[in-house]
């Protein structure tokens, strides 16, 4: 049993945090392209879903190699999105509507374009040379690095102006920046209390846990390779001193939140991040679900909806961060599938209440739920049939290094419908008209055509909606703090249908029931007394059905909250 008294409470741990992808949000100039304008135009549709804090996807200046993720001035708006007194008119909207904002930080790389990596690149003793990863081409080709985009494959790019290579864990429009380079360091501290200092809320810290390398460049293991690398690349020896080094200088002097976003973290050592006596980083978000039943290039097998491993792993996640730190909780993000495709079902029949369910799983778990805008409205994969509607240089690149090899491209697009990040990208869906109400001509990706039914305009005043399901359901974790710090206790860890569990806090007690399944099924557990009399919290359907054995018939993807005391 869990006591309100002896935790810690944080704004940050209650917070319910919206992620708004700029560029795909709403579009203000008719230039097709979402902007800091648009989401201006949005705020009371922002504050009408009762989140606490919104997380930008990056909006500095960028030559939009990988959408804003390669930064070429990060003390400046990208003009695509507007200006910086449009950023301080947003800021202080939200703020006066009781929003918090959090911002991208992309400090493992840079843009090519930015003027530290112009100097770095144009000789070997310019005073920038160190701010970036070189090889000097005469000590031979460096020790091979996977890279996530490259062209060729490889994270090591050779520049014939200094005979020299330079490491781009990302594409070759993104070149690592070296934080062994104490001046660097000092840099991005400045540039971070200068975002502070404007008032943002926090940082979402992207691939944070890349910034440090091994010394040298050693070779890896040869077990280590490909994707593989990715949890050598969360290893490196210095991670943790630069993390503390920047929660001394930078973070502790702000009532601010961070999330690192964690990839090679795992449960066994997450908490070096993230334990509150280690003073580095609030919340830290991991790729261990998303990675059930997709392989190497986003090739899907058919563990892609096991259920089992789903609960298992989100299991040993909680009880890695019970006792110190705090978990968070997604299920997409604009790097993943839409959460109804991914985790339940987007067919015009189930897509609504399926929705629901998911929705009812994000907000009722412990840690901090981070919800991604249009999943409040169902929005779905889009699931371009055409190489050429894809608008992610991932993408284009994995197709064209999988062509090149002579592999499976049926297998790879069908894959990539279900799993390319273009489909949590495409425009916000706002009513029937023309572009989806997203923008006066045609948006930089294509509108999902399922925007003539699914948009806010169809739901906002239908009290059954998917959203005004999330409004509810925010209010229900508002109103019992269960929900956010109470115990969690999987129930039937073995049932391939329902994820059940307990969550307990004082004397109360509460039991998430969720059918992840288009068939009905029935939930039943010895641990449990008084379903039948239990009140009901929130339903997706009309009806709850528990007979006198105290077994709860369900329904397809039905969820139910029960408060058992
Ligand atoms: C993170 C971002 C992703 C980006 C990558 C490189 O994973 O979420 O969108 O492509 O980092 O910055
Ligand atoms: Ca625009």
């Amino acid at each position: 049993m869990s006591k309100l008294s002896e935790i810690k409470r944080a704004w940050w741990k209650e917070a319910v945090v919206y992620q708004i992808y700029p560029r795909s949000f709403q579009d203000s100039n008719g230039d097709g392209i979402g902007d800091i304008r648009g989401i201006i135009q949005r705020l009371d549709y922002i504050e009408s879903l009762g989140i606490d804090v919104v997380w930008l996807n990056p909006i500095y200046c960028s030559p939009n190699d990988d959408n804003g993720y390669d930064i070429s001035d990060y003390r400046n708006i990208m003009q695509e999105f507007g200006t910086m007194s449009d950023f301080d008119e947003l800021l202080s909207g939200m703020h006066q509507r009781g929003i918090k904002v959090v911002m991208d930080l992309v400090v493992n790389h840079s843009s090519d374009e930015h003027k530290w990596f112009k100097q770095s690149r144009s000789s070997r003793d310019n005073p920038y040379r160190d701010y970036y990863h070189w090889w000097p081409a005469e000590k031979g080709e460096p020790p091979y690095r996977w890279s996530y985009f490259a062209k060729s494959g490889t994270a090591w790019k050779y520049e014939e102006q200094t005979n020299a290579y330079y490491l781009h864990y990302f594409s070759e429009k993104q070149p690592d920046l070296n934080w062994e380079n104490p001046q660097l360091r000092a840099e991005i501290y400045d540039m971070m209390h200068f975002w502070f200092k404007k008032g943002i809320d926090g940082f979402r810290m992207d691939v944070i846990t890349f910034i440090s390398k091994h010394e040298g460049y050693p070779e890896f293991p040869e077990e280590i390779q490909g994707a593989k690398m990715i949890d050598w690349y969360a290893k490196g020896p210095r991670l943790h001193e630069f993390l503390h080094e920047m929660n001394r200088e930078v973070l502790q002097h702000y009532d601010v939140m961070t999330v690192a976003e964690g990839p090679g973290t795992k449960t066994d050592n997450v908490l070096q991040l993230v334990d509150e006596n280690r003073q580095e980083l609030n919340m830290s978000y991991h790729f261990d679900h998303q990675s059930i039943g997709v392989g190497e290039r986003f090739i899907i097998n058919e563990d892609y909806q096991n259920l089992v491993k789903f609960k298992t792993i989100l299991s040993e996640w909680d009880e890695a961060l019970s006792k110190h730190g705090w978990n968070t909780i997604y299920l997409g993000n604009h790097d993943f599938p839409r959460m109804v495709t991914r985790w339940a079902n987007d067919s015009p029949q189930w897509r609504t209440t399926a929705s629901k369910m998911l929705t009812t799983f994000l907000l009722s778990m412990r840690g901090t739920p981070y919800y991604f805008m249009g999943d409040e409205i169902g929005m779905s994969n889009i699931k371009f049939d055409h190489i050429g509607d894809y608008q992610d240089l991932m993408t284009i690149n994995w197709y064209n290094l999988t062509k090149e090899e002579g592999g499976n491209i049926k297998e790879f697009i069908d894959s990539h419908k279900l799993c390319a990040r273009d489909n949590a990208r495409t425009p916000f869906q706002w009513d029937k008209s023309k572009h989806a109400g997203f923008s006066q001509s045609a948006p930089w990706i294509k509108v999902n055509p399922n925007y003539v039914e699914v948009n806010v305009a169809n739901q906002q005043d239908d009290p059954l909606s998917e959203l005004n399901y999330f409004r509810q359901m925010i209010k229900l974790r508002k109103q019992y703090l269960t929900l956010i710090y109470g115990r969690y206790e999987l129930l039937l860890p073995d049932h391939e249908k329902i994820y059940a569990y307990l969550r307990e806090l004082d004397e109360e007690q509460l039991l998430v029931i969720l059918n992840f399944s288009d068939e009905t099924s029935s939930f039943q557990s010895d641990k449990i007394n008084g379903l039948k009399q239990a009140e009901v919290l929130i339903n997706n359907y009309k009806n709850y059905i528990c007979d006198i054995n105290e077994v709860v018939a369900l329904q397809p993807y039905q969820s139910i909250i029960l408060r058992l005391r």
